[in-house]
């Protein structure tokens, strides 16, 4: 069994009142790790109403309840590697099979090497010739903002929230502002993976600008300024290829 659905991956009731029905087609953000594509993915679902696919996020729930998948990636995501094409793929593409997708849907932390692209941009041609082509979004971001924003960044368990110590606090500290929930520190954002987690993005990642740039469909967005305005930048993007 591999676990697809998951916490807080739905628009909330004041979210959907901003959704519409427009086909979206699939959002893709790049961005080495702590670079905000979390962040800036919950902004798109309440923006648009089309779900956030993070694989991470698949792969830690799949961990957590200990199913066969979960199983063969924990040790790998430990160490900061990336998990093997094959098994993301057959996640990714058991994810996008549900009817949630069908207007849209937000990528984030997949595609991760260009064979994922190369898969990702095969079965989109096969799936759906109405389908519009991937916006693209990549996200700059300082190397040492990068650093800070990992160390300090906290989540909720229950709802998916993320804050940070130094930059997005809870009002209460240690303490989900929605729910209560206490927070917690990802196991793979200690110093000594964070290093190995970055060093994977350069090698296996950060080709992937090159083959989207090639293809006409990159986006760049900085990604070092406030988180609101980000998603306006984002959004910007979003809407100028969507027209
Ligand atoms: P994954 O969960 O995808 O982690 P990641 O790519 O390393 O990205 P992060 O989630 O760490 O960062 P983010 O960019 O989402 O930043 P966030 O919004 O949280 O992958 C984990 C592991 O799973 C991988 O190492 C690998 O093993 C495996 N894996 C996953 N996908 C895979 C794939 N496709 N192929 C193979 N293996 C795969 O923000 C970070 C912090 O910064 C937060 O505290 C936030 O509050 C803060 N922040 C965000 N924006 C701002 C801002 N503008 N200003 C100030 N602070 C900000």
């Amino acid at each position: 069994m591999v676990v697809v659905n998951h916490v807080a991956r739905t628009p909330s009731s004041a979210q959907s009142a901003q959704t519409e029905n427009r086909n979206i087609g699939p959002i893709i953000l790049l961005g080495p790790p702590g670079a905000g594509k979390g962040t800036q993915a919950k902004a798109i679902v309440a923006r648009f109403g089309i779900p956030q696919i993070s694989t991470g996020d698949i792969l830690r729930a799949n961990r957590a309840q200990g199913t066969e998948l979960g199983k063969r990636a924990a040790a790998i995501m430990d160490r900061g590697e990336l998990v093997p094409d094959e098994l993301v793929c057959d996640m990714v593409a058991a994810r996008l099979a549900q009817p949630d997708c069908a207007r849209g849907f937000i990528l984030d932390g997949f595609p991760r090497t260009v064979k994922q692209a190369e898969w990702l941009d095969g079965l989109l041609a096969k799936s759906a010739a109405s389908a519009p082509a991937p916006v693209v979004i990549s996200l700059k971001v300082d190397y040492n903002d990068v650093l800070r924003r990992l160390a300090g960044r906290r989540s909720c368990p229950a709802c998916g929230r993320i804050y940070n110590v130094y930059f997005q606090p809870p009002r209460v500290p240690d303490v989900c502002d929605v729910d209560g929930s206490k927070l917690v520190a990802r196991q793979d954002d200690s110093e000594a993976v964070i290093s190995e987690r970055l060093k994977a993005y350069e090698k296996q990642t950060l080709p992937l600008a090159d083959y989207y740039r090639r293809r006409g469909r990159l986006r760049e967005v900085s990604g070092d300024a406030s988180v609101e305005q980000v998603t306006a930048e984002i959004l910007k993007a979003i809407e100028h290829d969507r027209l």
